[in-house]
């Protein structure tokens, strides 16, 4: 079994990937963000109704393709006829082309959650594209939106703006915890006088 060691995660940081399998003999994908704790499994927590869900718990394998760009998530809700897809050495999904790493996995354990159904994952074989590879967490994208909403305190008023860095603080910690975003985030939601 290869591990998930030769890619740059994290444990409990949670990072978007696009999660392929098959809807019979169709390529399918959907955003899913992933995490591990332990380096060993990948873990996912997917809501009811999704088809991916459908198609992992009926084929217990899938393809995580950790995208080389944020507009690849969008491809794949909004334009699936844009993605193109290859075959998986090891398990029954497809891959997507041009991702920046691909993990085959095969289902380990699934337990229901309270919207849907948790998934645990091993890794059959994972492949990174290029030297380096960068994942998506959506931390730094969190900071950048709130420091550019803190300097927009003064027009928008506490009342919009205190609310909306709170909540991004709240995104950052589950997606980031102990991260250095969640660290600026926590101190400019205490210096502007708000309960962090
Ligand atoms: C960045 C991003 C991350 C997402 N992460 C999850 C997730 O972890 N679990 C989940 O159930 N849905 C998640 N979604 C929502 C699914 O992608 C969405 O419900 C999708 O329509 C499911 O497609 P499907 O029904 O084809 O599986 C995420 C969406 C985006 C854009």
């Amino acid at each position: 079994m290869d591990t998930l060691h030769a890619l740059p995660l994290r444990k409990g940081w949670i990072y978007e990937t696009v999660v392929c399998t098959f809807s019979g003999d169709t390529p399918h994908a959907a955003p899913f963000g992933v995490w591990t704790d332990d380096h060993t499994t990948l873990e996912l927590d997917m809501y009811e109704g999704s088809e991916t869900l459908a198609n992992v718990l009926a084929s217990r394998e899938l393809v995580v393709a950790f995208p080389a760009a944020v507009t690849t998530l969008f491809e794949a809700l909004f334009a699936p006829q844009r993605l193109s897809f290859g075959h998986a050495a090891t398990v029954r999904a497809p891959t997507l082309d041009g991702a920046a790493a691909t993990v085959e996995l095969v289902v380990h354990d699934s337990a229901p959650t309270e919207d849907g159904t948790h998934v645990s994952a091993l890794p059959r074989r994972t492949h990174v594209a290029g030297g380096e590879v960068t994942l998506l967490n959506r931390a730094e994208g969190l900071l950048l939106e709130s420091l550019v909403l803190a300097t927009r305190l003064e027009n928008l008023g506490a009342a919009a703006v205190l609310p909306a860095l709170a909540e991004n603080l709240r995104v950052v910690r589950k997606v980031a915890p102990a991260s250095a975003a969640e660290a600026a985030l926590t101190e400019l939601l205490s210096r502007r006088g708000a309960r962090p």
